[in-house]
């Protein structure tokens, strides 16, 4: 049986096993573009991500979706790979451009199959699928009248969470409106560092409204579509912290930082208001009635982490505050991101007392830039060491009180990591891109004799 690494209040590690809910789900995650490829295949249309890969200097090494893990193709595989994981649910999003090629309007059979046949062959596996709306795939088509800038996008979205709901609602119960739509909408509209590449405050609270009205939209049309549906929204959530602690101006950066990525959506969806530094930012976006059509009641919080942020004030930016660094001192993944367990039970309890929930974690992991070894296997250890202390962190959440009842690994395979292209690798199996060969890294063996050891346990 494996021992969970726990850290003591002294950051020490120590053996010990505490319990969690017999019914506790253990998945992994992925999103269309990051793995599908097949961009100009069977009919679908372009993604704003087909479009901003092709801009030079965007992309890492000049890389792009195009074939990404050819997971279009080989999806049975990945099935065969997720059963010897031994996963309960596999996370993943339809790409609206490929059910809908122009985002609206007339519908793509043969985009529509794909996800029949990957829905119908995880089911046949015995793992439940948890269908994800919106990874940040939006259809060009759309963006070319305005993207989240166009208030009618509500309305397109809501008419693709219908035929999506229509088509799949009798086989899938577990929907999520949107992945991380902090992270969408302030990188795009606040650093230019996703589609549409803008850097424009206005744009960028009127993008964060109109994701909020089309979340509501979703759950109602969810909600009316499938009736056994429990619905969820994901969120990335993460302490703000200040750069430099003891200043006062950088703290307020941390604090509208917070806003932004842990509060703008969140906060509206599930309590009915924005938060204070942003309400009269959004102001001018707003319609009578507009906080009813976004706050619509949902059955779990989706929880994204990875680390902590930080942030520093910059009276030349225009949102007032710049990304900051963590410390130098602290401990960090192969890529550099930092390692705080604590940071990670902490959030999961603050998203508990925050909105009384049930909490699945739907993406946690850490990137690498690994390589098989000279007998042709990947020996991650530091992922596995790493996924050992934030589920062991997980595991003290829910012992002080935390509803969580679920965890994916983010992710499956290895994937198109946005910026970073190829080059970060996240996953538990290994992508040999040139052969698309499939190798399972140490730490897929390690969580499937993780995931074998809580059944056994669950017997017992
Ligand atoms: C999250 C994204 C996911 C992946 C991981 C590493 O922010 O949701 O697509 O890129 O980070």
């Amino acid at each position: 049986m494996e021992d969970d690494v726990v850290l003591d209040r002294g950051g020490a590690p120590v053996a010990e096993r505490r319990e969690l809910p017999h019914d506790f789900v253990w998945g992994v995650s992925t999103s269309s573009y990051q793995i599908e490829g097949a961009t100009d295949v069977d009919g679908r249309g372009p993604s704003v991500w087909d479009a901003y890969c092709r801009v030079p200097g965007h992309i890492a090494n000049g890389d792009t979706g195009d074939l990404a893990c050819d997971h279009y193709h080989r999806y049975a595989e990945d099935i065969s790979l997720m059963r010897k994981l031994r996963v309960h649910a596999y996370r993943f999003s339809v790409a609206w451009p490929r059910v809908l090629p122009k985002g609206r309007g007339a519908s793509n059979e043969a985009g529509l199959a794909f996800y029949d046949r990957l829905i119908d062959g995880l089911l046949a596996a015995g793992i439940e699928p948890w269908l994800c709306l919106y990874h940040w795939d939006l259809p060009q088509a759309l963006q070319e009248e305005g993207g989240w800038l166009n208030r009618d996008i509500a309305g397109w979205y809501g008419d693709y969470a219908e035929l999506v709901a229509r088509r799949y609602g009798d086989r899938i119960r577990r929907f999520a409106t949107f992945n991380e739509p902090s992270v969408f909408s302030l990188f795009g509209y606040g650093f230019a560092w996703h589609p549409p590449g803008l850097v424009d405050p206005v744009a960028l609270n009127r993008a964060i409204h109109h994701v909020n009205l089309a979340h509501g939209r979703g759950v109602d049309v969810l909600r009316a579509h499938v009736p056994r549906s429990s619905i969820g929204a994901i969120h990335n959530v993460q302490p703000s912290r200040a750069a430099g602690p003891r200043s006062a101006a950088d703290v307020a950066a941390a604090k509208l930082l917070d806003a932004y990525w842990n509060r703008a959506f969140p906060e509206p969806q599930l309590l009915g208001r924005y938060p204070e530094e942003l309400a009269r930012l959004v102001e001018p976006h707003m319609q009578a009635g507009d906080l009813d059509r976004i706050c619509r009641p949902i059955d779990w919080f989706g929880v994204n982490h990875y680390s902590p942020i930080y942030a520093k004030a910059a009276s030349e930016a225009v949102l007032g505050f710049a990304w900051a660094d963590a410390p130098a001192d602290v401990p960090r993944s192969p890529i550099g991101w930092q390692v705080d367990p604590i940071a990670f039970r902490d959030t999961l309890l603050d998203v508990w007392r925050r909105y009384r929930l049930p909490i699945y974690v739907t993406e946690n992991g850490a990137g690498a830039n690994e390589s098989p070894d000279g007998a042709g296997e990947v020996v991650d250890h530091e992922r596995v060491r790493y996924l050992k202390t934030y589920i062991s962190a997980l595991r003290d959440a829910v012992a002080a009180g935390a509803d969580v009842r679920g965890y994916f690994v983010w992710s499956l395979l290895d994937n198109f990591e946005w910026g970073a292209g190829y080059a970060n690798r996240f996953g538990l199996v290994y992508i040999d891109y040139p052969s698309q060969r499939r190798i399972p890294k140490e730490s897929a063996h390690w969580y499937a004799r993780m995931i074998r050891a809580e059944a056994l346990r669950g017997l017992g």
